[in-house]
């Protein structure tokens, strides 16, 4: 993902970190989560709130340049007030002269994009995306309609799965200030956002609209779908702006992934959302939830809402292979125990 972004990943903060490290004098780093195109995301303890929070470090071409820092905080202020379940907390941001990172709520799980790696043949099926998508409708349409604020970077890197099995946005709001931030810096052409899920308009550099998070979803479950974003080789622009995206029964087919067939209702809606044209693009995430006949998450039944989520877990495959451990386990000692009755049944004497 990093070499797809605006934004060289070589630029992020050269300060060597370590676990255990003190910093602005409140946060105790414990470990690396993850690191994107923008720099090393760490898990921390907020020693002054006590909880565990994760640290999203700035290339530090952003933290020498006060205009570009300042800018950056004004912009992105408004995502600080996104509260949702299904969002990310955004908490603030703490800078010295040397380091400086945005805080964040930590999701104490997995991004749908490793989610799907561990998968057989690499892709969800629909039935394991839909208590996900219900909670992305529902969390897009606050965002889009209530807060007022677009993602423009929606990815499955950025949609993250707890350890309760709920769907989280990151980076909602940042991703693309951060983006432009750093073209601003690099004079790299900008372009905020990772290039395989951005919209026409989006890669046209136009003025950003909700419309561009939709086409974004749409790319996003293309991809869990089929394993590849609608365009993923050759020139990507060029067929982002020109080329119709096969069908993702296609694709599957392309790729002998079984079964192949994708619902009709999937392959209408997320076709609809890649609509070169944004006003045939549904108009909203609502819009989306009611076309794949989305019940509101408060609908769903509890049970089977979580029921569904354990099996969908990366932690799930732990339990499943503790399951088979604990069911061979049962095996070979029944069959032990069939022999030993077999062998005693012939040593007994008659
Ligand atoms: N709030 C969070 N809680 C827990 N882990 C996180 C959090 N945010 C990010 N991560 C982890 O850090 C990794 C890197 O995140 P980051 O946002 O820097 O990169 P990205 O979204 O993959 O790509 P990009 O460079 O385009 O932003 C993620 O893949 C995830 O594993
Ligand atoms: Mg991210």
């Amino acid at each position: 993902m990093s070499d797809e972004r605006s934004g060289r990943a070589s630029d992020v903060t050269q300060r060597e970190f370590v676990g255990g490290q003190r910093l602005f004098g409140r946060y105790t780093l414990i470990r690396i989560l993850g690191r994107g195109g923008m720099g090393i995301v760490w898990l921390a303890r907020d020693e002054e709130l006590e909880r565990d929070i994760a640290l999203k470090f700035l290339p530090e071409l952003i933290i020498r340049d006060p205009g570009v820092l300042s800018d950056l905080k004004r912009e992105t202020r408004r995502s600080l007030e996104l509260t949702h379940q299904n969002i990310v907390r955004i908490y603030d941001f703490v800078h010295d002269e040397r380091s400086g990172c945005i805080s964040m709520e930590y999701v104490d799980g997995e991004t749908l994009a490793r989610l799907r790696c561990d998968k057989p043949n690499k892709v969800f099926e629909p039935f394991d995306l839909s208590a996900w998508t219900s909670e992305l409708c529902e969390a897009l349409n606050y965002a889009h309609t209530r807060a007022r604020i677009i993602h423009r970077d929606l990815k499955p890197a950025n949609l993250m799965v707890n350890q309760r099995g709920e769907l989280k946005i990151s980076d909602f709001g940042i991703a693309r200030s951060l983006g432009d931030s750093m073209s601003m810096l690099t004079r790299e052409q900008g372009r905020s956002g990772t290039l395989v899920y951005m919209s026409p308009q989006q890669l046209a550099g136009e003025r950003g609209s909700h419309l561009d998070d939709i086409y974004s979803m749409g790319a996003s479950f293309y991809e869990l779908l089929t394993s590849k974003p609608p365009f993923y080789s050759g020139n990507i622009d060029r067929q982002i702006q020109e080329r119709i995206a096969p069908s993702m029964t296609e694709r599957r087919k392309e790729f002998n992934i079984e079964p192949a067939l994708v619902p009709a209702l999937w392959e209408e809606t997320i076709a609809a959302c890649l609509a070169k044209d944004p006003a045939r693009r549904p108009q909203s995430a609502a819009e989306i939830a009611r076309q794949l006949q989305m019940p509101s998450p408060e609908a769903r039944p509890p049970a089977m809402r979580s029921l569904q989520r354990l099996f969908q877990r990366k932690a799930s495959r732990c339990y499943r292979s503790k399951i088979s451990v604990a069911i061979q386990t049962m095996l070979i000692s029944q069959t032990a125990s069939r022999r030993k009755s077999s062998a005693g049944f012939l040593r007994s004497p008659i």
